[in-house]
């Protein structure tokens, strides 16, 4: 039986922070370890082009994601793991979906909404100010990503659902011109993946400035998990879990029965202190490894670079004779 292909991207704008971890990079480095899955996960840098252009910011990210998957476990002998620049079929292969894409379906994108709705909610007329075609034809751009290798799952956030419906019907176009090229992309959205709040009890996320870096050194990370917002009740006092910053990341790095004994801390009234130092300690149990080879990955990016080309020569492996079978069914082909 062949292996079902998983694939995902990671924009290189960011430094990835706990809740990227939690929520994402731990769940699809386990399912690199899985015989039953091809993983394909690339560095979405084209993608980072959209919305940065500060080109440092993008290099020294995509530098620090592929340090980080690489430092935290990675199977590259199972995944292959590549920086999405280095596969120019995918280029290529957008600007044929682009020629198939309608124009009003990329007028519903919901990034692409919510920029317009901001604009007109704003001072000034224009409601395109500040976007670009990028930003516009992004979902075409994901949906080469996609069927370059014709991907059967797509895990990703419930923000990029609509993306991968997307990327089914543009496919559906495709095929129904040219023949059936593409399989039908599916989201997976994993309900029971671990969603971190961040310093100052909102979502953690990079938007709002709130958020944990992974590899902080040890005692900047201490630092921080000892700034995150609580309530003003005192030690002995007892304590909600829900809606706890403190108990929700802690749960996110314990086992079933660990989080039963900070429970009933909490109801007896645990100091926030003592919580901040169990929760430091937790975490950095489990990060501490990954962030010494992290730092040793990041002092060699040699062989970093090493292991995104061996990925991208895989990925060619794929996406060179597909492009080639794709440009003949386009007519894009030699006169003899
Ligand atoms: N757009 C995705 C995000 O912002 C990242 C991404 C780019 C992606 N290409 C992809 C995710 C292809 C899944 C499949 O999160």
């Amino acid at each position: 039986m062949s292996k079902s292909i998983v694939l995902t991207g990671i924009t290189t704008t960011g430094t990835p922070h706990l809740g990227n971890y939690a929520g994402a990079i731990r769940p699809a480095i386990a399912a690199s370890k899985n015989d039953d899955v091809r993983p394909f996960y690339f560095l979405a840098d084209y993608h980072a082009l959209i919305k940065c252009h500060e080109p440092e910011r993008v290099r020294q990210s995509s530098r620090e994601i592929a340090a980080t998957w690489l430092a935290l476990g990675l199977d590259t002998s199972n995944a292959v793991f590549y920086r999405q620049s280095d596969v120019p079929e995918i280029l290529e292969l957008t600007w044929m979906l682009t020629c198939v894409t309608a124009k009003g379906l990329m007028n519903r994108a919901h990034a692409y909404k919510a920029a317009v709705q901001e604009n007109e909610e704003g001072e000034g007329a224009d409601p395109d100010k500040g976007i670009n075609m990028g930003l516009f034809s992004y979902p075409i751009l994901m949906a080469a990503d996609i069927l370059m290798f014709n991907a059967n799952k797509v895990p990703v956030g419930k923000d990029q659902i609509q993306h991968i419906e997307m990327a089914r019907d543009i496919a559906s176009r495709f095929n129904h011109i040219y023949g059936e090229h593409f399989a039908l992309p599916e989201a997976v959205v994993e309900d029971n993946a671990a969603t971190l709040l961040g310093l100052d009890g909102r979502k953690m996320s990079k938007s709002y400035n709130n958020t944990i870096p992974l590899f902080e050194t040890e005692k900047k990370f201490r630092k921080l998990i000892n700034k995150i917002k609580t309530n003003s009740l005192e030690p002995g006092e007892p304590k909600e879990t829900e809606g706890c910053t403190l108990f929700g990341i802690y749960q996110a790095f314990s086992t079933p029965s660990e989080l039963e004994d900070i429970r009933k801390a909490y109801a007896e009234g645990i100091g926030w202190g003592e919580m901040k130092k169990i929760l430091f300690e937790k975490l950095n149990e489990e990060i501490a490894p990954a962030r010494e080879r992290y730092v040793a990955l990041m002092q060699a990016p040699d062989h970093i670079e090493e292991q995104l080309q061996e990925g991208a020569k895989k990925a060619r492996e794929m996406s060179t004779p597909f492009i080639e079978q794709l440009r003949e069914s386009v007519g894009i082909a030699k006169i003899v």
